[in-house]
This record gives C-alpha cells, sequence and structure tokens, in this order.
C-alpha cells in the first residue's frame, strides 16, 4: 500500500550525451571539446531518481523506446528501486539529450523526444489511479500537456497534490493548470508563462493569485522564492559553491521539494532542503550522477536539522 511519502512522476527519461567544452560553438563552427559522458537524464525521471534517493517510494509514469536506451534506463530506475510497472516500451527511439556545459557550469540543452510524445493519457491516468495513497504527482513539459492534465485531473479526484514544473518553457495549457496545485518554475520559465520579473515580489503575489497555484520560482545562483498561503514571498538563498555543471539542478530541487512535502515537512523547510540538494548537485558533473547519494543526502539534513526520512 502507497504510505505518505509516495510520489508518482509522470514525465520524460532521456539519455543525456553531454560535451564539456571550454566554449560553444557559433553557428557553421566546430569546436574541440575537453571530456564526453553520457549518462541518465530526462526531467522527469531526474525528479523521480533525486526523491528516491531521499526516501520516497517513487512510481514513474513514463515511456522508453524498444532500443538498447530504453533497456539501459530500465535497468538504471531498477539500481535506484523507482517502480516502473507503468514505465511503458513502444517501437522506436528513446529521449535523447545533447548537451553543452561550459566551464562555469552552464548548460545549453536540446531535447528529441522520441518516445516521450508516446505516452497516452490513459496509461498517464492508469498509473496515477493504481496509487490513490500518493502523497503528490509531479509532471513537467517534456511529455505532451494534455498527457500530464490527465494524470493530474485523475490525480485531484482522489485528493493527491499536483506539482507542476513547466520545463522546458512553454504556455500552460488552461486544463493542466486548472489541475495544478504547484506551480514551480525557473525565471526563465516563469517569464514565459506570463509571470513577469521573479526578482518583484508583486509580480510573484500577482500570478499566485492569478493561478490560484502555490508558487515557487527557482532562480539558480539567487536561491528561490516562495509565496506564501497569504502571499507573502520569502526567498532561500543558494549556498555559496564551485559550480561545475548545473544540469539537472532544478530537478533536483523538485525531486527532493516534492519528498520534502510529502513527508509533512512545511513548505519553507521543504524549500531549504531542496535548496541544499540542488546546491550540492551543481558541484559534481553529469546530471542524475550528480544528485546527492543517499549518504550525502544524510548528511544534508543533519545539517539543516531535519530527522532523516
Ligand atoms: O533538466 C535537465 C534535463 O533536461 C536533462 O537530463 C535532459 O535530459 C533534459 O530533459
Amino acid at each position: 500500500m502507497p504510505g505518505p511519502s509516495d510520489i508518482v512522476v509522470v514525465g520524460s527519461a532521456n539519455i543525456d550525451l553531454i560535451a564539456y567544452t571550454r566554449r560553444v560553438p557559433e553557428a557553421g563552427e566546430t569546436v574541440v571539446g575537453d571530456r564526453f559522458q553520457m549518462g541518465f537524464g530526462g526531467k522527469g525521471a531526474n525528479q523521480a531518481v533525486m526523491a528516491r534517493l531521499l526516501g520516497s517510494h517513487v512510481h514513474m509514469i513514463g515511456c522508453l523506446g524498444d532500443d538498447l536506451y530504453g533497456q539501459m534506463y530500465l535497468d538504471n530506475f531498477a539500481e535506484y528501486g523507482v517502480d516502473v510497472t507503468h514505465v511503458y516500451v513502444t517501437p522506436g527511439s528513446t529521449g535523447v539529450a545533447p548537451i553543452w556545459v561550459e566551464p562555469d557550469g552552464t548548460n545549453r540543452i536540446i531535447i528529441v523526444p522520441g518516445a516521450n510524445d508516446l505516452l497516452t493519457p490513459d496509461q498517464a491516468a492508469a498509473g496515477v489511479e493504481a496509487h490513490p495513497g500518493a502523497a503528490i504527482v509531479i509532471g513537467q513539459f517534456e511529455i505532451p500537456q494534455s498527457v500530464t492534465a490527465r494524470a493530474f485531473q485523475a490525480a485531484r479526484s482522489v485528493g493527491t497534490l499536483t506539482l507542476l514544473n513547466p520545463a522546458p518553457a512553454a504556455p500552460i495549457a488552461d486544463e493542466l493548470l486548472a489541475a495544478t496545485d504547484w506551480l514551480i518554475p525557473n525565471e526563465i520559465e516563469f517569464a514565459s508563462i506570463g509571470g513577469g520579473d521573479p526578482f518583484d515580489d508583486a509580480a510573484l503575489t500577482r500570478f499566485a493569485a492569478e493561478t490560484r497555484c502555490r508558487l515557487v520560482v527557482t532562480l539558480g545562483e539567487a536561491g528561490v522564492a516562495l509565496v506564501g498561503q497569504d502571499g507573502t514571498v520569502r526567498r532561500v538563498s543558494a549556498d555559496r559553491v564551485e559550480a561545475v555543471d548545473t544540469t539537472g539542478a532544478g530537478d533536483a530541487f523538485v525531486g527532493s521539494f516534492s519528498h520534502g512535502l510529502a513527508i509533512g515537512l512545511d513548505e519553507l523547510a521543504a524549500a531549504q532542503l531542496a535548496m541544499a540538494c540542488a546546491s550540492d548537485s551543481v558541484t559534481r558533473p553529469g546530471t542524475q550522477t550528480s544528485f546527492p547519494d543517499a549518504v550525502r543526502c544524510r548528511e544534508l539534513r543533519r545539517e539543516l536539522g531535519l530527522a532523516d526520512g
């Protein structure tokens, strides 16, 4: 039976193909990179893995291709202990993401969705309905919004919280927004969904009221802004760290914030835990490989004065 820290993630899984380079090429130019790393990514799967590393029971809903990458991904989920009962394998290619990372850790990402686009609304709803006691259902924008909307509607019908990370940036469909409880964009996504300037408290409060969503905006090195239930804005600063690769830091935040809410932390404590995990992740290369492992997660929790679990 699902317990209070069961989390359902409906979303993408990509194979990340990361090139580390001193500088990125101009149009028509070829540059020589320093290093290459292949790894497991996709915003949905990354968030699932981060929540799992912190101890949540995580159920993934998504679609992989019937290629080598798809099988490798199933093995990766198994290694982390993410439940894949509702991960479907379809004819075709698993999603891939070529990524460029510069020395200061900034990244540029192209996603080619492949099988991620083939998850159906019925499959998504069935995956959610299989876990009526889950605390949270998380979605992003790397599968069709209509599919996430069905998953969120199924969650709402049993009183499960829904949390949307509207990434990569795109306007939010009305049916999806209507079924969303928490919105977690970064600053670029916040602007693209009509929020305006996330450093302006009034813009944050106004947007939360207009969308009727709880709102957290991630701001990279500037930390996060959290709009409280009463409309007041609180800000959590980021730890000062030496960034080598920021890929997946937003996903580390979303996965750990969800875990925090799922185990009953208040939203400020959940945001502090999430900020610590995201900051820690940028100090290591890769996507899921950069996330704090279970031992480091325990250390981070202790540093914040949080109990294990
Ligand atoms: O947020 C980082 C992720 O974006 C990468 O893992 C890549 O696959 C894309 O989904």
